[in-house]
């Protein structure tokens, strides 16, 4: 199916918008029910295309997946879970990542995994030697087949002490999902403790699961014989909130984003106060707006937690082609997140993008060509162009300078931003966005 979106900008975003679930947790929570004895239920899920696809991958392998009409909520049942094969879950994995973190339990549940060549939003290399590397040191065989990668152990996963070179989320989350089952004890240095991983935790806990995380990112592991199911409510999506926060400056705003948690978002909220934008922090959401005047620039790296999130790198870049001056933005986490500012360019913005690390914080990016920072000069006036989203967190960074130019622009590619951002197009409808919808069926008017 191809859609495209006919945006006639310059209307400011007003009114309320709902997070639910996260992206980065609600996938890998249901992935852990597969580690149960007994089923699962998840709530707070979105309407998302990753979920559609983990759903696919689980009932694939014998888990029962049932969806509640009226809440949304998951029910999921492992206690049927079987091989699956391999040309099938190929067919299933589209472009998500999420099937790698599939590797540990499946051992656990039926001794072996299948995980095809994945996909994910084209934002760098995203290769997946850690998690590999993490699965040969409890013990598995990892076997290079036609269209993907066969894994098993004959003995089972051993407890083991691992080291990550690079705090990497998703080789925490193997960690995680392989050690809760393991024999003995694993030690994990140089974890990555981002919200999405502790609530990661607090499900495997739920579930009975001992895990510890120290200060110094080591968590520790001690392996459990036998897991239970969990009920758990996932915690909300603080990316897409931040990418609201984002809208509502660029658009000269005003939103209340209903979900948004002042815990997950303290670095981004400190930002956001520091360009200029307004916020008012509630018990149920932030209300986040343009106050009027300037906004001011800023010099920014991206970070692991805690520091600046790298998805809301790209968002924020689209508000600072609005600040008066110059920002300097240096992404640390992945090599190529900034091929989305060439449509950017395109639309009247002022960027530069450098291979030279701009910033302080060690790097792994320096001296390798990789286009990795960026100099944004404001405010520039942005026009109207004809954008095909390149990533998800590009895609909805094109959105709103879309939405905040003069003129019009016509956005191809937006199915990609399904995979992330619930029912955009109703929430933008109901920010008072003015933009066709069309796809190859139907046509829709906002
Ligand atoms: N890396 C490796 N080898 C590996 C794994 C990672 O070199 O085996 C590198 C990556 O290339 C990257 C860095 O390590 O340079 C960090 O990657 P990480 O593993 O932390 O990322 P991820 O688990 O693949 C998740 C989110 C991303 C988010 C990052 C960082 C999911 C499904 N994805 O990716 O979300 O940017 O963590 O926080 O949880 C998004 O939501 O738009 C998105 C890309």
């Amino acid at each position: 199916m191809s859609s495209v979106l006919t945006i006639r900008g310059g209307v400011p975003l007003t009114g309320r918008v709902s997070v639910r679930g996260a992206k980065n947790l609600v996938p890998k929570a249901m992935v852990a029910a597969l580690l149960g004895n007994e089923p699962s239920i998840l709530r707070n899920v979105p309407e998302i295309k990753d979920v559609e696809v983990v759903t696919s991958l689980l009932q694939l392998h014998g888990v029962t997946v049932v969806k509640d009409a009226v809440t949304g909520d998951l029910t999921l049942d492992p206690k049927a879970a079987k091989t699956a094969s391999s040309a099938a879950i190929d067919a299933h994995a589209g472009d998500s990542r999420i099937p790698i973190l599939l590797c540990g339990p499946l051992i656990h549940a039926i001794g072996e995994a299948f995980i095809p060549d994945l996909g994910g939003c084209k934002i760098g290399d995203r290769p997946i030697d850690y998690h590999l590397n993490v699965l040969r040191q409890f013990g598995a065989v990892v076997e290079k087949r036609p269209g993907g990668i066969h894994i098993s152990a004959p003995k089972g996963l051993q407890g083991a002490k691992i080291t990550l070179p690079y705090p990497s989320v998703g080789a925490t989350e193997q960690v995680l999902l392989s050690a809760t089952r393991a024999e003995g004890i694993t030690e994990l240095i140089g974890a990555a403790t981002e919200p999405e991983i502790v609530d990661l935790i607090a499900v495997l806990q739920k579930m009975g699961a001992i895990i510890n995380i120290q200060t110094d990112r080591t968590i520790r592991i001690e392996g459990v014989r036998e897991l239970g199911g969990y009920n758990h409510k996932a915690l909300s999506d603080r990316n897409e909130a931040a990418s609201w926060a984002s809208a509502a400056l660029v658009t000269k705003g005003d939103i209340f984003v209903e979900g948004a948690s002042q815990r997950d978002m303290m670095t981004f909220l400190n930002t956001y106060r520091k360009i200029g934008g307004g916020m008012d922090i509630q018990e149920d959401g932030i209300r986040f707006f343009h106050p009027g005047g300037k906004l001011n620039p800023l010099v920014l790296e991206t970070d692991v937690h805690p520091g600046f999130m790298t998805d809301w790198q790209q968002p924020l870049v689209v508000a600072l082609t609005q600040a008066e001056g110059v920002s300097i933005v240096h992404e640390t986490v992945y090599e190529n997140r900034f091929g989305f500012t060439e449509a950017l360019i395109r639309m009247g913005a002022n960027i530069q993008v450098h291979r030279e690390c701009l910033g302080s914080i060690p790097c792994r990016f320096g001296q390798r060509n990789f286009l990795h920072s960026a100099v944004i000069s404001g405010p520039a006036q942005l026009t109207g162009a004809d954008i095909d989203v390149p990533d998800l967190r590009g895609g909805f960074s094109h959105l709103i300078a879309a939405l905040a130019a003069t003129g019009t622009s016509r956005v191809t590619g937006i199915d990609i931003i399904n995979r992330g951002y619930e029912r955009f197009t109703d929430k933008l409808a109901g920010l008072g966005a003015d933009f066709d919808f069309t796809t190859d069926d139907a046509s829709v008017s906002a």
